[in-house]
């Protein structure tokens, strides 16, 4: 294949969305627990979930070769930014759903509650939700 399929363009722009919203409807500290940003985290949890059937379409072999590779350290390069890039889609949402935990507040996605990640605290929620 030379191109991304269609599905797999659109689910990229539609991340990279939901990232930047989710980053300016975000709100920290003691807001968050006195009137928890929902919106955020629902845009937060789609990016989590657009992960799956990103992750799936390129180990099924659904993303183009590089036609002509500069250098064997260039293509590794871009492949070692790419994992980090995933690393990152994952690692921000489940931080951001552990600190909704650890500040005790419920979270639901599409009318679905899901499972606290860590018991709530009453105080600061601690280095990993910082
Ligand atoms: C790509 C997805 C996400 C991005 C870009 C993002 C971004 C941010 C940012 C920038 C803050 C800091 C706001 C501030 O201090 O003023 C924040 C805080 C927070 N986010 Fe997210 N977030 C994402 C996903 C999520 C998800 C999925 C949840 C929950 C299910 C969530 C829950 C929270 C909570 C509870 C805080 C407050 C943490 C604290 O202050 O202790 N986030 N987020």
């Amino acid at each position: 294949m030379r191109r991304y399929s269609q599905i797999t363009i659109a689910i990229h722009w539609l991340t990279a969305l939901l990232v930047v919203i989710a980053w300016f409807t975000a709100e920290g500290g003691r807001h968050a627990r006195a009137d928890p940003p929902y919106l955020h985290f629902t845009l937060g949890l789609a990016v989590l979930l657009l992960v799956v059937p990103r992750l799936l379409a390129r180990w099924l072999g659904a993303a183009p070769r590089v036609e002509d590779p500069q250098s064997r350290w260039m293509d590794l390069a871009a492949r070692a930014g790419h994992t980090v890039l995933y690393l990152f889609l994952i690692a921000l949402p489940l931080s951001g759903w552990y600190a909704a935990s650890r500040l005790g507040i419920q979270i639901s996605f599409l009318g679905l509650d899901l499972p606290a990640l860590a018991a709530p605290v009453q105080g600061a929620p601690g280095l990993i939700a910082d």
